[in-house]
């Protein structure tokens, strides 16, 4: 394994592109392999087991790939899977899980929401992280349908905004000043997401934080490469339009049967 080797990244689907851009654009000389298992998406309704097992899946792939770390794009995978991993595999790991601290270490509300799949908000990594807060009301929603709808690529559909009002009204009516994204995929619907929320509320998610956190440990452990920089690597089990879409065509989607 050499610093050179790349950066594997993997989700359910198509959200985690928003964690490998933060990844794209702090270590621009880094190359990465992105992995979409959208043909088994959304995890968010799976059991710890499956969940776990298609993580294996994702990880051998990356690993044959020579990745030399892995990024778990997806809050669900880490909540559910990210100590198995880390048991198994000889390589680091960076997870991704909803960035509760922030939001209620800045909240003057003490009222917070997050938005997140029932596999993220049901896991024992999770519940255990919101304890620590005890001082702050945590209002957690599960985002039924939301990333269905964004691996279809309907992101912008009356479906879409009467699901989102549906969620994020009661948080707006219980007072909160934060909205954590617990979900990879919900980046994609800041837009939308900022048309209903009245302005004084701050929404967090989580793809700046990994990317540093990336970086540190490639310092620490493997080494950052010193490439001038090449091409990424896309690869999904199913119709490729929707993430070459998201990346606005920029970059060849390969079609694999994983
Ligand atoms: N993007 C994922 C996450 O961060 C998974 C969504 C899903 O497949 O349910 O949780």
């Amino acid at each position: 394994m050499t610093n050179n080797n790349p950066i594997g990244v993997f989700d359910s689907g198509i959200g985690g592109t928003s964690i490998w851009k933060a990844i794209h654009d702090l270590l621009p000389n880094e190359k990465t392999i992105y992995l979409a298992d959208s043909k088994n998406a959304p995890y968010g309704q799976k059991t710890k087991e499956e969940i776990v097992a298609l993580s294996k899946k994702n990880v051998d792939f990356l690993i044959e790939k020579g990745c030399k770390i892995i990024v778990v794009a997806c809050n669900t995978a880490t909540t559910n899977a990210i100590r198995e991993l880390r048991a198994d595999y000889d390589i680091p790991f960076i997870g991704i899980e909803p960035a509760i601290k922030p939001a209620a270490n800045n909240s003057k509300t003490q009222v917070i929401g997050i938005l997140a799949t029932k596999g993220t908000l049901n896991s024992e990594l999770f519940n255990k992280t919101a304890e620590m807060f005890q001082n702050t009301t945590i209002i957690e929603q599960v985002g039924h349908g939301l990333v269905q709808l964004i691996e279809d690529g309907n992101l912008n559909s009356p479906e879409m905004t009467k699901l989102l009002e549906s969620y994020l009204q009661p948080m707006i009516d219980a007072n909160i000043d934060y909205l954590v994204l617990g979900c990879s995929h919900y980046p994609y619907l800041i837009p939308q997401i900022k048309k209903i929320l009245p302005d004084h509320i701050q929404i967090i998610d989580s793809g700046e934080a990994v990317a540093r956190q990336t970086q540190n440990v490639l310092r620490e452990k493997v080494g950052l490469s010193d490439l001038a920089g090449s091409e990424p690597e896309f690869y999904v089990n199913s119709n490729p339009a929707v993430l070459e879409s998201i990346l606005e065509y920029k970059y060849p989607v390969v079609h694999k049967d994983f």
